[in-house]
């Protein structure tokens, strides 16, 4: 973790956090999950007042965290928090809101949320909060792993949606960022749109790198380079989230299905460059023309050097048959149906042709395609 000056007075966005003497707020935080405990042992560690509701019974835990714990959202309203931490899944957050029983909450109580994605709740609040109550979005960009032994330096986003006018809610809502300045965050104020643009390209992406590399099984080796160590981290880092909350990144924020799209070709362009020069070998070994095969291998640009000859035809399975010749050839029909086209031949294994029948011993495959197998 980086460890980086906590606050910058100077700068426009943390210059109100810590001008005053902190005073201690009753905290709400509805959703005690993962990032809702996470959350309420700070401001426990700070000296606010924390109560708590789930859809769960997570009394047993909040008691040895120190917070109250309440059933009933009833029950909790009635105790007039000052602020209300929105913290339920985003996949879930409309029909919680749904349920809060907001006439119970003090008129201009401060509603807070801290989903991971921002123009979605910023909506829903905007549209089922009563008028007199403030809104700020936040997004603490970091979690019970990332941010587990501190929170220096961290991104701590926020959008004061609508804070109404009067000492009184200005400096609460200041108190309340107070808590994540006081614990060195890097306080961002950006509109909820632009933070859902930046996460989409950054946040998302990451999220859906380590869920890949969870599928394929990522495992720590006796000779982990830095950068594979960086990997394994990524994982562990990102295992610990629910899929709720990665489905909720992409369910919920309009840019994410574009870098979605994104990741995609770019992978799609690199196999096509790995295949597209070992096509390029296979010919020379087929048709000769040996001379430049290492240097079309190092170009990454132009993937047939320049002055290569033209390719004088299309390899495709048959030809690529017809070039190895001693009966395998005959084999056409039933490559081109069972494996489709040339590039997905090169990586058969030989287990796969023999059994489809085709006689892979006998047959003078090119040494690259052996090495393959
Ligand atoms: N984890 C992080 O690193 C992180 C960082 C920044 C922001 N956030 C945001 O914080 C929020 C909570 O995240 P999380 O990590 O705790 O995991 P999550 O899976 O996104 O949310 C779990 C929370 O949602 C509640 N919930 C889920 N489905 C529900 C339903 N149908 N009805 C009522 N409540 C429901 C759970 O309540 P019960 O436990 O009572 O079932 C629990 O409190 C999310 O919005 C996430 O985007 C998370």
């Amino acid at each position: 973790m980086e460890s980086s000056q906590p606050y910058e007075p100077s700068t426009q966005t943390n210059q109100p956090f810590f001008n005053h003497n902190p005073t201690s707020l009753k905290i709400a935080v509805i959703g005690f999950g993962n990032f809702g405990q996470f959350l309420a042992k700070a401001f426990v560690r700070q000296g606010h007042t924390v109560l708590a509701h789930s859809r769960s019974d997570y009394s047993a835990t909040a008691q040895k965290l120190g917070v109250s714990f309440f059933s009933d959202p009833d029950d909790l309203c009635e105790q007039h928090p000052e602020v209300v931490v929105l913290c339920t899944s985003i996949l879930s957050t409309e029909k919680v809101i749904k349920t809060i029983p907001f006439q119970r909450l003090r008129r201009n109580t401060l509603v807070v949320d801290v989903l991971s994605v921002k123009e979605f709740p910023r909506d829903l609040l905007l549209s089922y909060l009563p008028p007199e109550f403030d809104i700020l979005c936040t997004h603490p960009m970091f979690g019970p792993q990332s941010g587990k032994l501190s929170w220096v330096g961290l991104p701590f986003v926020f959008d004061r949606v609508r804070i109404g006018s009067g000492d009184y809610r200005t400096d609460r809502c200041d108190e309340f960022l107070g808590i994540f300045a006081r614990e060195g965050c890097r306080m961002v104020e950006m509109s909820c749109a632009e933070h859902d643009k930046f996460a989409a390209g950054s946040q998302f992406v990451t999220h859906t790198m380590g869920r890949v590399l969870e599928r394929f099984r990522l495992e720590s080796s006796p000779i982990n380079t830095k950068g594979y160590e960086t990997l394994l981290n990524l994982v562990h880092n990102t295992a610990g989230d629910s899929f709720d909350l990665y489905y909720g990144l992409f369910m919920y924020n309009k840019n994410a299905m574009e870098q979605l799209e994104r990741l995609d070709m770019a992978f799609e362009g690199l196999k096509k460059e790995l295949f597209g020069n070992l096509h390029e070998v296979c010919r020379k070994q087929l048709f000769g023309h040996t001379e430049g095969i290492t240097e079309s291998i190092t170009q990454s640009e132009n993937k047939i050097p320049k002055f290569l000859p033209p390719s004088p035809m299309k390899v495709g399975i048959p030809e690529f048959l017809n070039g190895i010749g001693k009966g395998v050839e005959t084999h056409v029909a039933k490559l081109e149906s069972e494996i489709g086209d040339f590039h997905k031949l090169l990586v058969t294994r030989t287990l796969k042709l023999k059994k489809l029948g085709v006689p892979c011993k006998h047959v003078m495959l090119p040494p690259l395609l052996s090495s393959l197998n």
